[in-house]
C-alpha cells in the first residue's frame, strides 16, 4: 500500500526538483557505432554513465531514480547482444551495490525476473533486501520491464486477491484497487521523464505511471549522459506549468507572487 498520490485521481504536490526521474537509457549503440567499436563498447560505456547519473541525482537531491535497461523486447536482440547485457547486469550487481549500500541507496528491480539466470535473481534478492532500509535515493532499474506487462500482471493480481477475499470477480475495478499492484507502487509517478538517443517514444516503459509526467528527450546519447545533461533537463522541467487539467489562471491563482513557474 502506498500513500501517494495519483495524478488522476488528486492533483500531487509539485517541486522545483523533480522527486521521481525516470530515464529510457538510449543510444549505447549509436555512441559506439560512431566510433567503428563494437556495440557492447557502447553498452560498457552506459554503466559508467549510469554511475554518474546515480551520483548528480543523489546532489540534486531528487528522490527516485528510475532507470529502463532492458526491455521485455528487447529480447528480439541478437542472441550474442543479449548474452553480454546479461553478463555486464551480472558484473554490476556485483560490483556497484555495496557502493549503493554504502551511499544509502535503496536498490529495487521491476520488471519479470522469471525469465532471467538464477544467478541474476539471487543478485537482486541480495541486492533488494541489503539495501531496503535506505531512503535518501531510491534506484530502480527496470529490467525485463515492459508497461504493458505490469498493468496486466497488477490485473491478475487484482482477480487473485478478489478469489482469496471472495468478492465478486465482476465488480468494476478501481484505481484504488489496482495501482498498488503495479511493480512500483513503492515509488510516487515520475515527475520528469527523460529518453537521450533522439527517439521521441515511450517503448513500453512506465506506461500507466507517465499519465502526466514531464517528458524530455535529447539527442545526447547514453554513454555522453551525466551532470551536465541531467541538469539541463531539470532546467527545462522548472520551466514547465504542471496543469493537471487545470488552466493557468487556475494555477496563478492559487500561488504566491513569487513562485517559480514550475509552482514548486
Ligand atoms: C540502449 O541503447 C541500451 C539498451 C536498449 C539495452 P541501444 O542499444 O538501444 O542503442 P541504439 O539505440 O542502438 O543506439
Ligand atoms: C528502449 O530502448 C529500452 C531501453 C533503453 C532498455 P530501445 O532501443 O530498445 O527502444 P526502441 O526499440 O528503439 O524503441
Ligand atoms: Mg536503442
Amino acid at each position: 500500500m502506498t500513500d501517494f498520490t495519483s495524478a488522476t485521481q488528486t492533483i500531487p504536490p509539485v517541486f522545483t526538483v523533480p522527486r521521481h526521474v525516470a530515464i529510457i537509457m538510449d543510444g549505447n549503440g549509436r555512441w559506439a557505432k560512431q566510433r567503428y567499436l563494437p556495440r557492447v563498447a557502447g553498452h560498457k560505456r552506459g554503466v559508467e554513465a549510469v554511475r554518474e547519473t546515480v551520483k548528480a541525482c543523489g546532489d540534486l537531491g531528487i528522490e527516485y531514480l528510475t532507470l529502463f535497461a532492458f526491455s521485455s523486447e528487447n529480447w528480439r536482440r541478437p542472441q550474442d547482444e543479449v548474452s553480454v547485457l546479461m553478463q555486464l547486469f551480472i558484473r554490476a550487481l556485483e560490483q556497484e551495490v555495496g557502493k549503493l549500500n554504502t551511499n544509502n541507496i535503496r536498490f529495487k528491480v521491476v520488471g519479470d525476473l522469471a525469465p532471467f539466470d538464477p544467478r541474476i535473481v539471487e543478485l537482486v534478492k541480495r541486492g533488494e533486501s541489503l539495501t531496503e532500509n535506505h531512503r535518501t535515493l531510491t534506484l530502480t532499474v527496470a529490467a525485463n520491464y515492459g508497461g504493458r506487462w505490469d498493468m496486466m500482471q497488477a490485473m491478475q493480481k487484482v482477480m487473485a486477491a478478489r478469489a482469496i477475499a471472495g468478492a465478486d470477480p465482476a465488480a468494476p475495478v478501481t484505481e484504488a484497487e489496482f495501482t498498488p499492484h503495479l511493480s512500483m507502487s513503492y515509488a510516487p509517478e515520475p515527475d520528469l521523464f527523460i529518453r537521450t538517443g533522439g527517439e521521441q517514444r515511450i517503448s513500453n516503459f512506465l506506461l500507466w505511471q507517465l499519465a502526466y509526467t514531464e517528458l524530455y528527450f535529447t539527442d545526447a546519447l547514453w554513454p555522453d549522459f551525466g551532470r551536465a545533461e541531467l541538469d539541463k533537463a531539470v532546467a527545462s522541467y522548472q520551466q514547465r506549468e504542471r496543469r493537471f487539467g487545470r488552466t493557468s489562471e487556475q494555477l496563478r491563482a492559487a500561488l504566491p507572487e513569487s513562485a517559480p513557474a514550475a509552482n514548486g
